[in-house]
Parts: structure tokens; sequence; C-alpha cells
């Protein structure tokens, strides 16, 4: 399994001979270094409606025919849209031939912003859970700190958690840092921070937060250690 690392929330994880990206948020992020065209993904997962979460889906999937998994109003609204699509919803987990998507609870919110000024109701916000090859990786999507992470490390032993860290809209460095704790993961990822003015965060100061587990700071690009 090879697990790598784009800007913003954007993760890439290649298994079972498939490559899947998380919230492919790609035009507009200045510190992502892909590019719509080069992205062929076979599954996209999408934790929440947000547009920098969304982000290039519709071209990407149009282009590649990716399989898109996500909340299921927002799978419902790309569907219309052309897109193959399969919706899911808190607590439910499926096993597809790349490994298995389980959606978990997100504290956030959860809407789609047209071209038009229009929003869309796009269903919970979701953190994703998955589990390939006898690892289990946590995207939490956009969230608050919230108790039941405790659960969620208790019964799905996480070997690579991405938490955002960059206050405002979700966590801060400091809520992050507890959730570390509740998780229990091998290895902690910080995500969505210095992207726009209102995120900016050294992931040092998080880093230094963390006790007693492991934090890889990840620069865009960056791949995990193949050691988990
Ligand atoms: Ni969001
Ligand atoms: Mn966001």
């Amino acid at each position: 399994m090879k697990i790598s690392y784009h800007g913003h929330s954007i993760v890439k994880i290649q298994t079972n001979g498939k490559t899947i990206l998380i919230d492919p948020f790609i035009t507009g992020n200045e510190l992502t270094d892909l590019t719509v065209e080069n992205e062929k993904p076979d599954v996209i997962l999408l934790t929440h409606g947000h547009n920098d979460h969304v982000g290039d889906t519709v071209a990407i999937a149009k282009a590649s025919n990716a399989l898109v998994v996500a909340p299921n109003e927002l799978a419902v609204y790309l569907g219309l849209q052309g897109l193959n699509t399969h919706g899911m919803n808190i607590g439910g987990a499926k096993t597809f031939d790349f490994g298995t998507v389980k959606f978990t609870k997100a504290f956030h919110s959860s809407s789609y912003q047209t071209e038009d000024n229009e929003f869309i109701y796009t269903g919970m916000p979701a953190g994703i859970l998955f589990t390939a090859e006898g690892k289990t990786i946590y995207h939490a999507g956009d969230t608050s700190l919230f108790g039941d992470m405790k659960m969620i490390g208790e019964r799905h032993p996480i070997d690579v958690a991405f938490l955002p860290i960059g206050d405002n809209f979700t966590m801060g460095p400091e809520d992050a840092a507890y959730a570390v704790e509740l998780l229990n993961p091998k290895i902690t990822v910080p995500i969505h921070y210095n992207t726009f003015p209102p995120i900016q965060q050294d992931p040092e100061n998080f880093k230094a937060l963390v006790k007693n587990h492991a934090v890889q700071i990840l620069t865009p690009g960056d791949t995990i250690d193949d050691s988990i």
C-alpha cells in the first residue's frame, strides 16, 4: 500500500491495483502538487459536500470514469451529473474490490455551492475509515473534536490518521492533539491547514503538542513510510 498527501485534505491511496483519491480539491488549491489532467483514479472518496473537498471530482471522474463514493445526498447529486456513484451514510460499511469503506461521524456542516451560488444540501458530513491489506486509515474529514473518537479508535485500530489542524472551520492544534489521544493511531498526519488565511498553522506546533504518539508532517507529494 502506498499512501501520499497532496495538500489541504487530499490523500491518495494505492492498493489492490487501484488508485483511490480522497477529497480531490485541486483547482484553487495552491498547496497541491496534483493537476486535474494527470489524475486518473479508479475511485474517489468524498467526506462531505464543501467545495474545498468535492473540488474537481466531476472533471476527474468524467475523464477517468472513477467510482465516486460519498455521503448519500452528495452521491445522488453527483450521480445526476452523470458520475458513477455509490452513496453511503454514517455508520455504514461496504467492502469493495479495492478495500472496505466505513463512514464515521464528523461534527461539521455540509452543502455544495454551485456556480450560481445556490446551496445544495449534501447530507451529513463524514469521516472515512478505509481498510485494505490489513491496514486501517482514518481520514477525519472536517470535524471538531468529539468524544466518540475514542470508540472509533477502539473498534477500528488505526494505522494512519489524517486529522485537520487548521482551526476556525475544524479542530485546531490543541483539540487535534487531544483527538490523537482518543484515536490512538500508530501515525498521525496533520491536514487542512495553510490553504487559506483563516487556517494558517505551523504543523510543528501540533507535533509538539502530541505526546507519546508519532506525527509525520508531510509536504504535498510526500508518501508515508512503507513500514506501517
Ligand atoms: Ni468543510
Ligand atoms: Mn474544508
